[in-house]
C-alpha cells in the first residue's frame, strides 16, 4: 500500500522525532539524508497542503511568504554555513541543534539561527492541517495528567506565546522521561538544544501573523489552535517515549 504525501511527511517527522531522543544517532548522520554529491545539503520541504488550505485562520499570502521566503531563506543560509564546514555534511539540522558544541565555532551562530529556523518551521507546517484534528485518547490522557485538560494546555501555551518578548516560539515539549511541559525560546532557538523534544510549536514572529492580525498576537493564537493537528503531536509524543 502506497503512502500519500501527508503520510510520507508524517513518517519523516516521526523518524526525526525518534532521532531526537537518540542524539548520537543524529550526530552520526543518516545515510538516507546524505545529499547527492554537489547538491544542496538542506532543501525546503513542500507544504503538506495548499497555501490557502488554512484560511480563514492563516491567510494564503502569509503562508506563501512565510514558507516561500522566510523558511526558504533559513534553508539557503544554513546551506551557506555548512558549505564552509564540510565535517557537517550529511548531518540533519536537528542533530546540529542537539549538540551545538560539535559545530565549529565559526558557523555555530549561523547554524543555531538558520538550522533552528529550518527545523522549527518544518515541524510547524507539519503541525497544522485544515480544520485541525483532535488528540488521540493516549495524548488526551497525557495532557490531562499535566494540564488538567486540553483547554488547560492551550491556555498555558497561549499565555506563554503571548509573553514572548520580540520574536520567538512557544512549545509543548517532552522532557526527561517524556514528561510534558510548556516552554518558550527566543528567535529560532530550538528546545532540542536544551535536551527537550519539541512536540508542538507556535511561531510568534510577526511574519507569522502580521498581514492578517497586525499587532493582535492573541487573535492569531486563538485562530491557530483551530488548525492544530493533535494526531501529529500524539505520534511525536509516542516516538519520544518509545
Ligand atoms: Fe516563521
Amino acid at each position: 500500500m502506497s503512502m500519500d504525501r501527508r503520510e510520507v511527511l508524517e513518517t519523516v517527522a516521526l523518524v526525526t522525532a525518534g532521532a531526537m531522543v537518540a542524539p548520537r544517532a543524529i550526530l552520526a548522520g543518516d545515510p538516507d539524508k546524505t545529499p547527492d554529491a554537489g547538491g544542496p545539503a538542506f532543501t525546503l520541504p513542500p507544504l503538506p497542503y495548499a497555501v490557502d488550505a488554512l484560511e480563514p485562520h492563516i491567510d494564503a499570502e502569509t503562508m506563501r511568504i512565510h514558507h516561500g521566503k522566510h523558511h526558504a531563506a533559513y534553508v539557503a543560509k544554513l546551506n551557506g554555513a555548512v558549505a564552509t564546514a564540510p565535517q557537517l555534511s550529511g548531518r540533519p539540522a536537528e542533530g546540529l541543534l542537539v549538540d551545538r558544541a560539535a559545530v565549529p565555532e565559526a558557523v555555530r551562530t549561523a547554524v543555531r539561527n538558520h538550522g533552528g529556523g529550518h527545523a522549527n518551521h518544518t515541524l510547524f507546517w507539519e503541525s497544522m492541517r485544515p480544520g485541525g484534528a483532535a488528540p488521540s485518547e493516549e495524548l488526551g490522557r497525557a495532557i490531562e495528567t499535566v494540564f488538567g485538560s486540553l483547554d488547560g494546555l492551550t491556555e498555558k501555551m497561549s499565555a506563554a506565546a503571548a509573553g514572548v518578548f520580540g520574536s520567538g516560539w512557544a512549545w509543548l515539549v517532552a522532557g526527561g522521561g517524556g514528561a510534558l511541559a510548556v516552554t518558550t525560546t527566543a528567535n529560532q532557538d530550538s528546545p532540542l538544544s536544551s535536551g527537550q523534544t519539541p512536540l508542538l510549536g507556535v511561531d510568534v514572529w510577526e511574519h507569522a501573523y502580521y498581514l492578517s492580525y497586525q499587532n493582535r498576537r492573541s487573535d492569531y493564537l486563538a485562530a491557530w489552535w483551530k488548525v492544530v493537528d493533535w494526531q501529529v503531536v500524539g505520534r511525536r509524543l509516542a516516538a519520544a517515549r518509545a
